[in-house]
């Protein structure tokens, strides 16, 4: 497969990383991380593999639901540097081949924010229609209320100017209305804005609530998006929108555009990671399996961005409540890992008990399954949560750098977990000088993922291993394949392919050494040891084994528009 596509599209097979400025690293002593801190880590973020790292809000803000409150959207938080750190940051980023793109929060603002404080100083405030206000209190569907532990309703009263605004999440979280045309235009002079200092996209925040709920009602909400990214376009050819949609797959390739992919360049695959969790807690690989067969391929240029954990709660409000339940039992039975009744607050390592093998088989799922897979920082060395921090703020603790913490000279203003996972036990530095650590294997798996392009660009295809707990799957791009096994379950499996088109090729072992040979009639064996993985390149019998490194360079045919 050619790989120039691939700096084109960078996207298609980007390892995106999330952080947040404030957890990562300080670089002034004071507690709080910044963006002198973050950018004295870029050659270790560099090291591992990374190419795009997604930085949540670093805006100024009254800090009431972590920096989703925003109160300038053209500024930083004093908290965390100023513009000149964050250039600096931007500049030391790219100079490591590093892109950077940003969460974009305009579904609301903070009420703090000007324009929400002038807009509900009268009924007649020349901002007044930047929210979204109603005379009567309308019928509250519990369902809409997000967070639940702190709202039952997504309508406040203002007293001052006696109506209700329309809040999707907390009461202090004004929902903006994009029906108006100046809101729309000020949200495209925020993107132009981050543009212009180098980012190469956004993560879209809540992009459902952003373009529904609007007054007047939109005629097609969609036009919207499809506005923002040809906006974005005409800037910057190759710049991104990674929307944060869970909804149905059905509902979802809207979000894409349908067949256009004019819209959200990515979306996050909410309900592949929900059934891999359930595959997971089972031992069993139908449910994933059966989520990457029910899944839509995405429009031309488009993808699916892969995960399994986030800075949110590991929600799993797409199951039923069995399977939901399920999932609590195995990886949250305490009252106190569960949050808002659909999910858990919890990080990986801890869930799955801290056994490393089964870790590392989580991991090299996620980076072999078709799409864009992101890290939440500390994934990378098996961070676990700190439950005693309130909400989903658990997960949201100081990256651990070495066995004192090493976040800060100083004492960190948000605590690191103690125990089995505090800094102690799962640090950067010790793993660093361990072959067989989480952040060596991560690191391995992420240079795998970046030779394997077929992976993200391929065709997909679900083989039948005949075991119920070996998921097996391959992708296929421009006449090159890799096959890829991974054992859900606890005991030794061997499993026998079908692998059409593949008679007596060579299957190369990319994790560990090893050739084995396709027979034939197109069949091949393959033991696979407790929750073991194996990623195999398969090369024809007249060219000598590949190593994983070598590649064909003939031109990759792109997927039909459909
Ligand atoms: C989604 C974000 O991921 C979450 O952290 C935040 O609380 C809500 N949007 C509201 O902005
Ligand atoms: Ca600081």
């Amino acid at each position: 497969m050619r790989l120039t596509y691939t700096s084109d599209l960078w996207w298609k097979n980007a390892v995106v990383y999330c952080l947040d400025v404030e957890t990562y690293k300080d670089g002034n002593g004071d507690g709080i991380g910044d963006f002198r801190g973050l950018t004295q880590q870029i050659d270790y973020l560099a090291g591992l593999g990374v190419t795009c790292l997604w930085l949540m809000p670093f805006y100024p803000t009254p800090n009431k639901d972590d920096g989703y409150d925003i109160t300038d959207f053209y500024a930083i938080d004093p908290r965390l540097g100023t513009l000149g750190d964050f250039v600096e940051f931007m500049r030391t980023a790219h100079d490591r081949g590093l892109r950077v793109i940003a969460d974009l929060v305009v579904n609301h603002t903070s009420d703090q924010h000007p324009w929400f404080k002038e807009a509900r100083r009268s009924k007649d405030s020349p901002r007044r229609d930047w929210y979204v206000w109603s005379d009567k209190k309308e019928p509250d569907d519990p369902g809409q209320v997000v967070f639940p532990d702190k709202e039952n309703s997504i309508w406040q009263y203002d007293r001052g100017s006696g109506q209700y605004y329309l809040h999707s999440f907390y009461r202090h979280q004004p929902d903006l209305n994009v029906a108006n045309p100046e809101v729309r235009d000020e949200i495209a002079r925020i993107l132009g804005f981050w543009m212009e200092l180098g980012l190469s996209g956004f993560r879209v925040d809540a992009v459902p609530f952003l373009i529904e709920n609007v007054e007047p009602k939109l005629a097609d909400p969609h036009d919207f998006l499809a506005d923002l990214r040809a906006f974005m376009t005409r800037r910057q050819g190759d710049s991104v929108l990674l929307g944060e949609v869970n909804v149905p797959y059905k509902e979802l390739m809207g979000y894409f555009g349908d067949g256009l992919g004019d819209q959200v360049t990515m979306c996050f695959d909410f309900i592949g990671m929900q059934r891999a969790w359930l595959s997971l807690a089972r031992g069993e690989a139908e449910p994933l399996a059966s989520a990457l067969k029910e899944r839509p391929r995405p429009p031309k240029d488009c993808q699916w961005a892969t995960f399994l954990r986030n800075h949110d709660e590991l929600t799993l409000d797409k199951l039923t409540d069995e399977e939901r339940q399920e999932i609590f039992q195995a990886f949250g039975p305490e009252e106190d890992m569960q949050i808002f009744g659909r999910g858990l607050r919890r990080r990986l390592p801890p869930m799955l008990g801290g056994d490393l093998r089964r870790i590392k088989m989580a991991y090299s799922l996620l980076f072999s399954l078709p799409g864009t897979p992101v890290l939440f920082y500390g994934e990378e060395i098996g961070m676990g949560e700190n439950l005693a921090a309130e909400g989903r703020m658990a997960v949201r603790t100081p990256m651990q750098w070495s066995s004192e913490g090493g976040f800060s000279m100083h004492e960190p203003v948000r605590k690191m977990p103690d125990g089995p996972f505090g800094p102690e036990r799962v640090n950067v530095a010790d793993q660093k000088r361990q072959q067989d650590s989480l952040l060596r294997w991560i690191q391995l798996l992420i240079e795998r993922y970046r030779e394997c392009p077929e992976l993200a660009w391929g065709t997909h295809t679900v083989i039948d291993s005949g075991s119920p707990q070996v998921l097996a799957h391959r992708c296929d791009a421009d006449g090159a394949s890799v096959v890829v096994l991974h054992n859900l379950g606890r005991t030794t499996e061997e499993v026998e392919l079908k692998l059409d088109g593949l008679a007596n090729y060579q299957l190369t072992d990319l994790l560990v050494d090893g050739t084995t040979e396709v027979s034939d009639k197109g069949a091949v064996r393959l033991p696979l040891g407790p929750h073991g993985c194996r990623w195999l390149r398969a090369s024809p019998p007249e060219v000598a084994p590949e190593d994983a490194s070598v590649k064909s360079d003939s031109s990759f045919t792109h997927p039909r528009r459909s």
